[in-house]
């Protein structure tokens, strides 16, 4: 472990982690590694969980803003939040305890583009930022951090920290040194171009440099990322992933794809994930990612030549092919690049390189808006992530889902989305077991029945019955750049409240 603390000054500040959580105090703003279960500190939210729980039982406050890369894991963002320790949380999350305290308004959480939040800290729109948790898998002798599975918001949250605390994480592999190419984005004004062209290159350097003079302690830990495996693939999914195929073949065929120049932004879940063991026998070579995490179907591509290279933010991993990216990074190192999450997401590099956003929805309506954040319109899912960075910006915005949840209770084909995250504008393709409806070039009306064509066989008798009723009140009074009967456009949201299904019940 001392070569992994290879700095002196920071070898004289190694302490245990319940003394390291005594620089966490009530009020602290205080942003951690982590980004979809890789790279989050291991044992600092539970020694900050236990001071929570301990000032609880004396009646005292005891509460911390927290600001992420992304979702973590059950030590961190599921252990503050079962000690109630969270008053504030931003931005995407997925942790079933933390997703509950959201839901019964113990905890405020701010759902932010993922490639924003880091710009929003350096600006100081939330004030000033206390504390910095950032678990690495090395320190350098110069004190320069190595970045562990993750890179996230870690260089805008150590900039901005008052006080900067070190996980050096023993399980992570060393050989992940050199996959991190850390960029800073220049402050505004005049704002120089991120120098990216082409998915894999490297503009900055493998490691965080830091004010080693902020940094209150270091602490130890040997503990795996956690991550829950991907649902195995079933015959939907089979489907889903065969019909996106179709839609990349027809964009072949209409010559605005080749089969070497696809370049892929895949989104989180499983949906996401099973879609990519499609590409497998696909015709498709080459494939390269600008994207966000690196799942299991990504390193299935890599392993078998078809994807050459994949930039990311983060690995989100099952637990067997993150030991298999631990025994193998020296390999993975050469075709895989993590930046921070600005750079991953950004906007302008996105809208550059050209890519094909796939993301995972909750449900859209037949004008194409899509919601991926809030069930019925309130109760918070995960949040929306990374998926509107790319779905705007990218240069074909689809979306794949199964046509219906919770065994046919929820369409995911509505009237009318309870949520907006993705506007029709934004939505290009949407893609489901039943079809691809590609929505390019199509004004509102002309959307409805490519839409309703692939929503589930059941729902489609009752979504063309609204969109009926909605032309004619439109008719009447001339509303028909995108009809709706406002008294039974949320009818599927307010039958599944009350009946626990939003098929008509007779
Ligand atoms: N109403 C209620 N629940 C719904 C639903 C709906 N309309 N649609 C899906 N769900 C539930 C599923 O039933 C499932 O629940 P379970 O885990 O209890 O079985 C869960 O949501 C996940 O759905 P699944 O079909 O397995 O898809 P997924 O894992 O691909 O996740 C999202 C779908 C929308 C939740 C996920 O893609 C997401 O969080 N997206 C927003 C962020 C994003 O896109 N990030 C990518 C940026 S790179």
């Amino acid at each position: 472990m001392s070569d992994r603390i290879a700095n002196a000054k920071l070898r004289g500040k190694v302490m245990t982690a319940d003394e390291a959580a005594q620089f966490v105090n009530h009020g602290d703003k205080v942003g951690v590694s982590g980004f979809t279960g890789a790279g989050y500190p291991k044992v600092l939210p539970t020694a900050i969980a236990e001071r929570a729980k301990e000032a609880h039982a004396k009646g005292e406050e005891y509460m911390i803003d927290l600001f992420t890369g992304a979702s973590t894991a059950p030590e961190c963002d599921g252990v503050l939040a079962e000690a109630d320790a969270l008053r504030f949380r931003t931005p995407y999350q997925s942790d079933p305890i933390l997703r509950g305290k959201i839901n019964d308004g113990t905890t405020y959480y701010a759902d932010y583009h993922l490639s924003e939040l880091g710009m929003y800290v350096s600006q100081g729109f939330f004030g000033n930022m206390d504390v910095a948790i950032v678990e690495v898998t090395r320190i350098t002798e110069e004190g320069h951090l190595v970045p562990s599975s993750s890179v996230g918001n870690n260089v805008e949250y150590l900039d901005a920290a008052d006080k900067i605390i070190i996980e050096v994480n023993e399980w992570q592999s060393e050989n992940l040194e050199g996959m991190a190419d850390i960029y800073r984005i220049e402050p505004l004004p005049n704002r120089q171009p991120i120098p990216i062209t082409k998915p894999g290159d490297r503009i900055g350097t493998t490691y965080i440099d830091i004010d080693v003079d902020k940094v209150v302690a270091v602490v130890k830990t040997n503990n795996e990322d956690r991550n829950a495996p991907f649902k195995p693939l079933d015959e939907t999914s089979k489907q889903i992933a065969g019909n996106f195929l179709d839609f990349l073949e027809a964009e072949v065929a209409a010559g605005r794809l080749a089969y070497d120049k696809y370049i892929m932004q895949s989104g989180v879940g499983n949906v996401p994930n099973a879609v990519m063991s499609g590409l497998l026998d696909s015709k498709f070579e080459n494939i390269k990612a600008y994207t966000e995490v690196i799942q299991d179907g990504m390193v299935d591509l890599i392993d078998a030549g078809k994807m050459t290279m994949a930039s990311a933010t983060s690995f989100s991993l099952s637990p067997e092919y993150a030991e298999k990216m631990n025994a193998e990074a020296d390999r993975y190192a050469k075709s895989i690049v993590l930046r921070p999450q600005q750079i991953s997401n950004h906007p302008e590099v996105v809208r550059r390189l050209g890519l094909i956003a796939t993301n995972g929805l909750i449900e859209a309506d037949i004008y194409g808006n899509v919601n991926s954040t809030n069930v019925t319109g309130s109760r918070m899912m995960n949040g929306v992530g990374g998926s509107a960075d790319f779905t705007r910006n990218g240069f074909i915005s689809s979306f794949i889902t199964p046509s219906q949840a919770k065994n046919g209770d929820i369409s995911a084909i509505v009237p009318f989305v309870s949520h907006v995250d993705h506007t029709e504008q934004d939505v290009k393709v949407i893609i489901t077991e039943y079809g691809y409806a590609d929505l390019r070039g199509l004004a509102p009306r002309q959307r409805v029945e490519k839409i309703i064509a692939i929503a589930h066989p059941d729902y489609r008798p009752v979504l063309e019955e609204y969109y009926s009723r909605a032309l004619e009140a439109a008719k009447k009074n001339k509303t028909l750049q995108t009809p709706h009967d406002l008294e039974t456009a949320l009818s599927f949201h307010q039958r599944f409240m009350t009946h626990g299904s939003m098929m008509p019940q007779d």
